[in-house]
């Protein structure tokens, strides 16, 4: 027998199984001091959902649901084009996107089952779908979008973590200087394994105020999915499916309602 096991611990318990997702909770605080939306990578990133929806939307783009909008980051640009309605789990992140973007009709809501009684002339999810753990929530998901979108319009998301693009270990470090803080954020993806469908998304803060040292963790899970799986499911909610490359982004699925 283990010691971990003689000790009552599960060998098990060393895996990442909880969502604590502190980022959207008790540390969505953080979100605003993480670059700001007028930045070059905040910039490029919703230009590039502004032209592929004016690109290949069949009908007049007007209004864009925002499905999974965090922060309002992306908002804050997306709104010069779009009338905007956003939506998102956290309320925490909905109180930021509400500060940076007051005129935006924000709501609580999940992507998977959210149904607003309105239809829009184009969706878009980007930098949220990760959190479709399940082949079942990212159908949910995308029917979402399927179920708000008339006629012509189109649903845009990019495939950031998929099965073909992840990296093992990845790490990644940015820093942060902004209301006498500093801020170095560390950010790890790791699959522990591979047959099944998430993968472990790991992050700490130091952060420097006033002198002294505040050290912040926390772990979420991720899904990955073959790229071939998104397209099937997206054809079978009835979408036509388009994969264009999306320089700043991720492969970006480009999906019209008929
Ligand atoms: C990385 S942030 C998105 C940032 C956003 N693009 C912005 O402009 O600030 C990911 C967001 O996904 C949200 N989220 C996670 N699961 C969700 C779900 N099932 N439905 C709606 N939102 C969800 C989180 O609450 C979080 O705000």
């Amino acid at each position: 027998m283990s010691l971990l096991r003689q000790q009552g611990v599960s060998e098990n318990s060393m895996k990442i199984t909880t969502d604590e997702r502190r980022m959207y909770g008790d540390l969505a605080w953080l979100w605003p001091l993480m670059g700001q939306p007028d930045e070059e990578d905040w910039l490029a990133e919703a230009e590039e959902f502004v032209s592929a929806i004016q690109k290949y939307s069949r009908i007049q783009a007007r209004t864009l649901l925002n499905l999974g909008c965090g922060g309002g980051k992306n908002d804050y640009t997306l709104k010069k084009y779009f009338a905007i309605t956003g939506v998102d789990i956290s309320e925490n992140m909905l109180a930021n996107a509400r500060r940076l973007n007051p005129e935006i009709a924000y709501s609580v809501g999940d992507m998977r089952d959210a149904r607003l009684g309105k239809m829009f002339d184009a969706v878009m999810i980007a930098d949220s779908i990760d959190y479709m753990l399940t082949e079942d929530d990212l159908r949910a998901a995308f029917f979402t979008a399927f179920a708000h979108l008339k006629s012509g319009g189109v649903f845009c998301t990019y495939a950031e973590t998929t099965r073909e693009r992840f990296r093992q270990n990845e790490t990644k470090c940015s820093t942060y200087a902004r209301d006498n803080m500093d801020i170095a954020f560390f950010e790890n993806s790791y699959d522990p394994d591979p047959t099944d469908t998430t993968y472990e998304y790991a992050c700490v803060w130091l952060i420097h105020r006033a002198g002294k040292l505040e050290i912040e963790t926390d772990h979420h899970l991720g899904g990955i999915f073959p790229l071939q799986t998104w397209r099937d499911l997206l054809q079978e909610v009835g979408f036509q499916v388009t994969l264009i490359e999306a320089p700043f982004n991720a492969p970006m699925f480009v999906c019209i309602k008929p």
